[in-house]
């Protein structure tokens, strides 16, 4: 139970800044943390994270993965707040599209955004790599898979910077974050209107049209409510977390000379490296969960009801876990990672946003192989870490 000696708040410049330390103090000294205002509870070691996302039946989903925006059942966020059977019946509609196979069909598509991005680079200059290329890859990436008009891209993105962005110390949605919303859900509505009188082969047409068997086992499809969230969520989770992936790894390996050397050296660690970079600096910090029966752990209880953060950020960098865990190592191996959570809710993009990161990094290893990452702004956003801005010295 907490000992009152570690803090921790989401909302908090010291864990904006680097929440690192702060989280060694939770799983050190407060494994099973309450928040001080009562709103959560909070665990940060890899066992009972790894513990909770597999355990759906008292970890629910249910309520969302926000406490500030509650929602029920799928009925704001999707698939991301179901819980099974219904969870599953909807996931299954889009789980063959993101298979590791069918993403390594989508390479050539990939690669050729990416280079796009590249060729326009030239060595000897400065550029912001979160404009130049980590923020626009991943949203053409999943806007090609949505068959999003390349021009409206952007547009988007911006709204869900916007969506995603807090203030610091306020706990709710700020105006701006609804107002996005709100656009997003109508353009979103604009494209599955259009997707409607013309199916396509893109991921909006294949959500519309996919029939699927419910719980009485008739077949049936989502209605359009369901439809234009599962496509908000798609398009959404595809560039957000992606972009800072990409920012959060060429910082710390710019970081870790050696390691980049290494990498520059023999790319094939670079799909070990992405992992690596995925649990050294993660772009998704915590979900949240509440619980359907009371849960005692480390001397404490859990009520049922209650809402629970399970600190993905903290647990990647538990020594209980991963051998000097403060330190990034290209070829680390992984037996178990809850970067991209795990169990029925594990991330559906996870290869795509690997696939993604791995070509970046392999352009700049051929490319600029000697970059320097230079002055850099973070954003706060709900719970999502990276950058809205990294200068790059690109050598
Ligand atoms: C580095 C990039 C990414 C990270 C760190 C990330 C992280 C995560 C995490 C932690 C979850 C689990 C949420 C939970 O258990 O409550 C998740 C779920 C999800 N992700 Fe990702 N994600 C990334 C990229 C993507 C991409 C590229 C896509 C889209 C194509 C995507 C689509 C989804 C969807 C649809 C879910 C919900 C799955 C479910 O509830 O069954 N993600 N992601």
């Amino acid at each position: 139970m907490h000992d009152g000696s570690a803090f921790y708040d989401p909302y908090s410049r010291e864990v904006f800044d680097d929440p690192y330390p702060v989280y060694k103090s939770l799983r050190d000294e407060a494994p099973l943390y309450r928040d001080p205002s009562a709103r959560w509870w909070v665990l940060s070691r890899f066992d009972d994270v790894w513990s909770a996302v597999r355990d759906y039946a008292t970890f629910s989903s249910r309520l969302g993965p926000d406490p500030a925006n509650l929602d029920d059942n799928g009925r704001k966020y999707s698939i991301i707040s179901m819980d099974p059977p219904r969870h599953d019946r909807v996931r299954s509609i889009l789980n063959r599209s993101f298979t590791p196979d069918r993403v390594a069909a989508q390479e050539r598509q990939v690669r050729e955004i990416v280079e796009g991005y590249f060729d326009r680079l030239e060595p000897g200059t400065r550029v912001d790599a979160m404009t130049a290329f980590a923020g626009p890859i991943p949203s053409d990436v999943i806007g090609a898979l949505l068959d999003l008009p390349a021009a409206d891209r952007p547009y988007l993105r911006e709204l869900w910077d916007l969506y995603l962005a807090r203030e610091e110390g306020v706990f709710g949605l700020p105006r701006a974050a609804i107002d996005a919303s709100r656009k997003i859900s109508e353009y979103i509505s604009g494209i599955i209107e259009e997707r409607r009188a013309r199916p396509g082969s893109d991921l909006i047409s294949t959500v519309l049209h996919a029939e699927y068997r419910d719980e009485h086992g008739e077949v049936t499809r989502l209605d359009d409510h369901d439809v234009l969230m599962f496509c908000n969520l798609l398009s959404a989770a595809g560039s957000e977390t992606t972009q800072k992936l990409i920012g959060n790894a060429l910082a710390a390996l710019s970081e870790h000379r050696d390691e980049w050397r290494r990498i520059v050296a023999d790319p094939s660690l670079i799909p070990t490296a992405v992992d690596e970079a995925l649990r050294y600096d993660t772009p998704s910090h915590y979900i949240a969960r509440t619980t359907t029966r009371d849960v005692a752990l480390h001397g404490g209880v859990i009520p049922a009801g209650d809402w629970v953060l399970l600190l993905l950020g903290a647990a990647n960098r538990d020594d209980r876990e991963y051998p000097d865990p403060d330190a990034f190592r290209a070829d680390r191996e992984f037996d178990r990672s809850v970067f991209f959570g795990w169990g029925r809710h594990v991330c559906l993009g996870q290869w795509l946003a690997r696939l993604e990161t791995q070509i970046v990094l392999e352009m700049m290893a051929t490319r600029f192989p000697d970059f320097e990452a230079g002055e850099r702004t973070r954003i706060l956003t709900s719970t999502v870490r990276g950058f809205d801005r990294l200068e790059l010295e690109l050598r």
